[in-house]
């Protein structure tokens, strides 16, 4: 009886179990919330196979773009409407939508960081972070992340033909990258272990435990004296407010206030981090705990985000139709030549390479979900839903955006399951979709397609004022990263791609590692047959569609 009530209220895993909620849905039908369709009992993770979000896209896929899903005092709704996403995400007021839970789970850890921030604080911090990315420091992070990519490479010239999980060597690259570039911190992971590393990796584990956990179990009575892993997560905690203290200490004990202008300008060649940048910013109140808490949010949410986007990436490309990875790898080799270190230029020429990278961000979003609260009452417009009218959302609902049932919807993308970078190259648009303009190619600027050439049925990087402050920074690194390593090294599974397995918290990961065999591409080795395929697969698909 204990372990059903326990279970019930979500409390299972904090004490070593299963959760064992029961569910219920609702579907809206002319803009009413119909009977219940559907009670589901067991755990909710077993019964969709897998992740939480894998169960909210098998209810997307039989209840339509919106439904409202309970289970035990908790209640949400669910969208996966690209017209309803732009509302909330763009159009609403920025204030009328707050993180809601996320910004409970995420405070321990993030504090009042970008990410979690109310709409107030946000408002004051996006500010004077945003400055730190611009566009003259992103061209200086390329330099690190070559030197970071050679590292790993000679890693991997010297582990030649033995198994590596590229998983984990894409975590330790990006970790190493982010250290660097926020703070001026080397955790050197590629190369080696600390305590440090260690504890960075556990509280990213706690905090995907927390957003999946029903009821905050961390917030019992003294949870961080008794319960094992909330004892172990303080300390870490400790650890790394630790360093971080001290590494502000140090940025503020040699301040040198200037101007956003003046900063920019400044060829700082001795430490280029976000740190110093906002550390010398004119009026950042140094003492304040947010820059404490916005450096934390970047760590965390800089880090895995694109480890994931390389990690899926290649496990695709390594599984593709005979010619794909040979499209991009010669793609590389022949933009890059004799040259070992791709600049600004160079990333811009690599089409394929970055339209690869973006289609594995479309098909593994990060994250699959975004979450938000409604501060005040709103109406939804219809969007693709079979309703007669808006939806009414009252004040105080937790809705959950699903971007792994937008991008995977098969009303807004053709062969929505196929991993095709090609796909950016045509336009697609379905008038069944009421209010969504499709996806025209033609809208693309920059370095990847962003949600509005998708008109909001992509998101990689999110959208509307809470839109990813490091989009082109991870861009960026990512395209650095994964040219420099498939212009070098050529992978195959080890074992088949089925052994791979999927999991998720904020991030999704696999569940076994991303284990492969590299083996070394020479210099003058000829360049690949790719027998066309992108051409083809054009050809194969027709030059638009139309759904
Ligand atoms: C926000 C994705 C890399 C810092 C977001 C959001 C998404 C996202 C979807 C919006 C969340 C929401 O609306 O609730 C990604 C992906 C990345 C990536 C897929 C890599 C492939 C980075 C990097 C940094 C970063 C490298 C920092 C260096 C942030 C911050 C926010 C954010 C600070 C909060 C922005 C705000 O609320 O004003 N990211 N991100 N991200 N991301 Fe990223």
């Amino acid at each position: 009886f204990a372990v059903t009530i326990l279970s019930y209220l979500g409390l299972g895993p904090a004490f070593g179990m299963a959760a064992v909620p029961t569910a219920v849905i609702q579907k809206y039908e002319g803009s009413m919330l119909s009977f219940i369709t559907g009670v589901l009992g067991g755990d909710l993770q077993t019964m969709a196979g897998g992740p939480l979000f894998l169960l909210l896209n098998k209810y997307f896929l039989e209840n339509g773009p919106i439904f409202n899903l309970s289970f035990g005092p908790k209640s949400f709704l669910v969208i996966s409407d690209p017209v309803m996403a732009k509302h909330i995400l763009r159009t609403a007021p920025a204030d009328q939508y707050c993180k809601g839970m996320l910004a409970d789970i995420l405070e321990p850890i993030m504090g009042k960081g970008l990410i979690p921030a109310d709409p107030a604080t946000w408002k004051v911090r996006r500010r004077a972070v945003v400055p730190a990315f611009h566009k003259r420091w992103l061209k200086r992070m390329i330099t690190l992340f070559n030197e970071r990519a050679e590292i790993l490479c000679d890693d991997l010239t010297r582990k030649e033909g033995t198994v590596i999980d590229m998983e984990e060597r894409f975590c330790s690259v990006t970790l190493d990258i982010i250290g660097k570039a926020v703070f001026d911190y080397d955790f050197g992971s590629v190369t080696k272990e600390s305590p440090i590393i260690k504890a960075v990796y556990r509280v990213l584990r706690e905090a995907e435990h927390r957003s999946s956990s029903f009821i905050p179990y961390w917030n019992l009575p003294y949870a961080d004296q008794w319960m094992g892993g909330q004892v172990e997560f303080r300390t870490d905690m400790t650890m790394l407010d630790d360093i971080l203290a001290k590494l502000i200490n140090r940025a503020v004990s040699t301040r040198s206030e200037l101007t956003v202008e003046e900063l920019e300008d400044r060829d700082n060649a001795e430490d280029p981090s976000l740190l110093r940048f906002l550390v010398d910013m004119r009026g950042e109140d140094v003492s304040s705990t947010v820059l404490r808490d916005d450096l934390m949010t970047m760590l965390i949410a800089g880090h895995e985000t694109t480890a994931a986007m390389l990690t899926w990436t290649l496990f695709e490309l390594a599984q593709g139709e005979p010619g794909m990875f040979e499209e991009i790898q010669n793609e590389v080799r022949t933009v890059l030549k004799d040259k070992d270190r791709p600049d600004y230029d160079d990333v811009v020429a690599m089409k394929k390479l970055r339209y690869a990278l973006i289609e594995g961000l479309r098909l593994y979003p990060e994250p699959p979900v975004l979450i938000r609260r409604a501060r005040t009452e709103d109406i939804l417009p219809q969007g693709s839903s079979v309703m007669k009218d808006g939806i009414k959302v009252l004040r105080g609902t937790d809705i959950f955006v699903s971007t792994w049932n937008l991008h995977r919807s098969p009303e807004l993308w053709e062969n929505p399951l196929t991993f095709d970078p090609t796909r950016w190259e045509r336009s697609f648009k379905n008038p069944n979709v009421k209010g969504w303009a499709g996806y025209d190619p033609d809208k693309v600027s920059g370095l990847y397609p962003s949600e509005n050439a998708a008109d909001f049925a992509f998101m990689p990087f999110g959208g509307g004022s809470r839109k990813c402050v490091g989009d082109q920074f991870a861009m960026l690194e990512a395209a650095v990263t994964f040219s420099v390593i498939i212009k070098n090294f050529n992978f195959e599974f080890e074992g088949s791609p089925e052994d791979v397995g999927m999991q998720t918290g904020a991030t999704i990961h696999t569940m076994n590692g991303l284990r492969m065999r590299q083996t070394r591409v020479k210099k003058d080795d000829p360049l690949p047959s790719t027998d066309g395929w992108w051409e083809k697969q054009h050809l194969k698909r027709g030059l638009s569609s139309n759904g």
